[in-house]
């Protein structure tokens, strides 16, 4: 079974330039170009979020694939900056798109997050689980800055990009696949949660990224060439089969430096991190959409994707793009698909104030209303109008097991 993929990608329209951080912070756009290659960055506006940027980024995806919501058997966002801890960004876009077939749950693995999530679904649609899996890189990390550490702030800026894969007979596809996780260097790069006990005392308030940058640095220099090298070794390539490798956009000097261990020019390298910064999980993506809209990735084209980041964590993909891409949408086509969008958008708002009407007409499940036989073969028809609460009959409290005693089964 063989997979093909194709993307899309979203990003906020608002530009934060090098000399705009310059102005509230102690830097300069010379600093920031020559230590890392970034000019600019974009920044989510009020009304965007994680998750409306991921929505944009997969109904692109899902036009350029010629796939319906519909068809769609699973969402995967990779994300450090989800909206909810729950509901899931990945449930939220499936709700806004219509995917009513869709499985939906967030990743977290950091900026490698993409690489994570594209393994999962492609050993889904392999295994013959889903028919099409839709991966989503998605981040607003400019809301998980501390604006005033010149350390960090002056490296991340949101965006999107997501991946349609499809179980296909036409080759092309993932090719191998290399992921690593050493956790001993956990501490050099992390975004607490508000409500840890153990949140580290130097963290400035909650929620904000902290960053021991030569430490990840030396890390990425080595652990981009290393891993390229394992997942061409796994899938039978040589470096010099590959067309294009899309790392993570985090540092022009570490791309440089991951160029020169494999001996390979820089070009081989896509790079947008001038315009874009580092966008954690969603950079890969965005960057693979850029490349293939610059015609830099072509039918039959082999191409590696590599990933670093917080865990510490690490991986890299191995590709072939497809020899036939799924025909454009028509004109029409794509304006039935906005119509729909907006149909399941009012669908999705509806369906929101019923769970509501439900609560306050019906209430929660009465004792003795449990499921009878036959009844998971009408999943969907409405919960029964039941007794008041008054005219039940109570029920005696089912006896519980005994616990343990305070303190047995204790190995002090
Ligand atoms: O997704 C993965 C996420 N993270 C990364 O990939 C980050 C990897 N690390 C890096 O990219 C680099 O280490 C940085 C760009 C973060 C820093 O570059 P560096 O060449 O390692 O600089 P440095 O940390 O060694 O700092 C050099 C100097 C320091 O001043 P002193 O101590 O030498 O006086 C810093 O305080 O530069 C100073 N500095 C700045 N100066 C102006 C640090 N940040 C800034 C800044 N503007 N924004």
């Amino acid at each position: 079974m063989r997979t093909w993929s194709v993307g899309g990608m979203a990003i906020p329209e608002r530009v934060l330039s090098n000399d705009d951080l310059s102005g509230f912070v102690d830097t300069s756009d010379e600093w920031i170009r020559t230590r890392t290659g970034i000019r600019e960055r974009r920044m989510a506006g009020e009304r965007e979020s994680t998750a409306t940027l991921g929505l944009r980024a997969a109904q692109m995806a899902l036009d350029v694939a010629n796939v319906s919501p519909q068809d769609v058997g699973l969402i995967i966002v990779a994300t450090s900056t989800a909206d909810y801890v729950f509901p899931s960004t990945a449930s939220l876009i499936q709700g806004w798109l219509g995917a009513t077939h869709a499985g939906a749950f967030d990743l977290s693995a950091a900026c490698t997050g993409f690489v994570y999530a594209m393994e999962m679904a492609s050993q889904s649609v392999r295994a013959g689980g889903v028919d099409v899996a839709l991966v989503i890189g998605a981040e607003t990390m400019t809301r998980v800055l501390d604006w005033g550490d010149r350390n960090t702030c002056v490296l991340f800026g949101d965006g999107a990009g997501a991946v349609v894969l499809r179980a296909s007979d036409v080759p092309g596809g993932v090719l191998s696949c290399v992921l690593g996780s050493d956790g001993s260097g956990a501490d050099l790069l992390a975004i607490p949660n508000g409500y840890k006990p153990h949140a580290h005392p130097s963290v400035n308030g909650a929620h904000k990224l902290s960053m021991d940058g030569r430490g990840v640095y030396r890390f990425a220099s080595r652990i981009i060439g290393d891993s390229v090298a394992e997942t061409l070794a796994k899938a039978g390539l040589r470096i010099d089969d590959v067309s294009l490798i899309v790392p993570h956009q985090a540092n022009q000097r570490i791309i440089d430096a991951a160029a020169r261990q494999l001996k390979v020019p820089v070009d081989r390298f896509f790079s947008n991190l001038d315009r874009y910064g580092n966008t954690s999980a969603a950079s890969i993506p965005i960057a693979l959409c850029e490349a293939v809209d610059q015609g830099r990735i072509r039918p039959s084209d082999y191409v590696v994707l590599v990933g670093f980041g917080g865990g510490l964590t690490w991986g890299a993909m191995a590709l072939q793009w497809p020899e036939e891409l799924p025909p454009e949408m028509g004109e029409w086509s794509l304006r039935r698909r906005r119509v729909f969008y907006t149909l399941m958008r009012w669908r999705e708002r509806l369906l929101r104030l019923w769970w509501r009407i439900q609560v306050i007409v019906l209430g929660t499940a009465a004792p003795g209303t449990e499921l009878e036989p036959g009844d998971a073969a009408r999943p969907r028809r409405l919960p029964r109008l039941r007794m008041p609460r008054f005219l039940q009959r109570p029920r005696e409290p089912a006896a519980l097991p005994p616990g343990p005693e305070p303190g047995e089964g204790r190995e002090d």
